[in-house]
């Protein structure tokens, strides 16, 4: 732990249907009762509210934050942890935009193989002085094998 005034940012895909906000709301409770003295809010990258730019808004609001710890609960890397949501965070990225608004690395945007409409959030931006920092997602970790041998075993 660090004397930082550091905020938390646990960050959802974002879905019409209701599963996915009761999944991040209840880790981010968790959280919340686990280090009482840090904020922590949820949030989603895209289709549902509250968005990136609203939820710093709220972080920030009551707090002092130096900095903000914004970890995608995603299991993996792809377009939206690598591109979409530094983007949207206001930092830097490897799939930066030219000064002519090409993206460099990623000419092949077809494996993102679902639809969005992006127009849902409003085109607010980002604004916070202090330092972002963008985790890893889940990733691959023992313990997410222990939760698929789980699911698995319920059926044999
Ligand atoms: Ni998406």
């Amino acid at each position: 732990m660090t004397d930082k005034k550091t905020g938390i940012l646990l960050l959802s895909h974002g879905s019409r249907l209701d599963d996915g906000e009761e999944v991040i709301k209840a880790y981010k409770e968790m959280y919340a009762e686990e280090f009482p003295d840090m904020p922590v809010e949820y949030g989603f990258m895209e289709i549902r509210k509250p968005g990136i730019p609203e939820t710093i808004k709220k972080l920030t609001a009551d707090n002092d934050l130096e900095r903000i710890i914004v970890v995608p609960v995603f299991v993996a890397h792809g377009l939206h942890t690598k591109r979409d949501i530094p983007k949207l965070l206001g930092i830097e990225s490897d799939f930066d935009e030219d000064e002519h608004g090409h993206h460099h690395h990623h000419h092949h945007d077809h494996d993102h193989g679902h639809h969005h409409h992006h127009h849902d959030h409003d085109d607010e931006e980002v604004e916070f002085d202090g330092e972002i920092i963008l985790t890893d997602p889940l990733g691959i970790d023992n313990r997410m094998y222990e939760i698929i041998k789980d699911r698995v075993s319920q059926h044999l």
